[in-house]
């Protein structure tokens, strides 16, 4: 079985604008380039909040928000495909909506495809309701799905404890977390 995996939060950074850039092209059908990527990050001023999910130096995922009218935007949001299901989405989505309480942001809105009911469910579980349809919204003519969370006062709480993960096999993961003392497959971890 597949040892578990800390996955930690932390700031984007531009040397992670390659892995970020695979996980978006794999996971989204109208994928930001790298060029948008990189322009969210040399932006001036302290508009917009990213985010990576990084287990070990693998990167798994990234979230980013932008704030305006005192109201936060979810700009994009994506966990690697092997590393779905772990809860690392939500563990994002918590995080960035802490900051938004932490700037007394009003609301959070998002767009979502209508077909996307995964993501749907992701957001109404953290809160999030349904507050209409931008028809055509997307390049292929979907429409979106517009969703809003007003109370952002369950996210003030600070601090975002790491995650324990399955570890996805075959991925570079250097910070494992070993199995407990006495565990029969316990193996010493050699860096490479
Ligand atoms: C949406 C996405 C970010 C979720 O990340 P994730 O790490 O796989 O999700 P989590 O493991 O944290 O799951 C959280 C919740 O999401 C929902 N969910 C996620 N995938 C789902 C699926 N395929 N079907 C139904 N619900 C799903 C569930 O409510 C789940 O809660 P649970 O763990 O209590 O069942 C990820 O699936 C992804 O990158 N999708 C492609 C890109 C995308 O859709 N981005 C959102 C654009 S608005």
């Amino acid at each position: 079985m597949a040892r578990p995996a800390r996955v930690r939060l932390r700031e984007l950074r531009r040397r992670d604008l390659r892995a970020v850039t695979a996980i978006e092209a794999d996971r989204n059908r109208d994928p930001w380039s790298r060029t948008l990527f990189a322009g969210e990050l040399d932006r001036p001023g302290d508009d917009r909040h990213w985010l990576v999910a990084s287990a070990g130096v693998t990167v798994v995922g990234f979230g980013g928000v932008m704030y305006g009218a005192g109201e936060a935007h979810m700009l994009n949001l994506a966990v690697a495909r092997a590393w779905s299901g772990r809860g690392i989405g939500r563990r994002l989505c918590e995080a960035l909506l802490t900051e938004a309480a932490h700037r007394a942001a009003t609301g959070f809105t998002l767009e979502v495809r209508a077909s996307n009911t995964g993501a749907q469910a992701l957001y109404t579980s953290l809160g999030f309701d349904s507050a209409g349809v931008r028809p055509g919204y997307y390049p292929d003519g979907e429409d979106a799905v517009i969703m809003w969370l007003h109370d952002l006062a369950p996210f003030a709480e600070p601090g975002t404890p790491d995650l324990l993960v399955e570890a996805v096999a075959g991925d570079t993961v250097h910070e494992e977390i070993p199995p407990p003392v006495g565990h029969e497959t316990a193996q010493p971890h050699r860096p490479h």
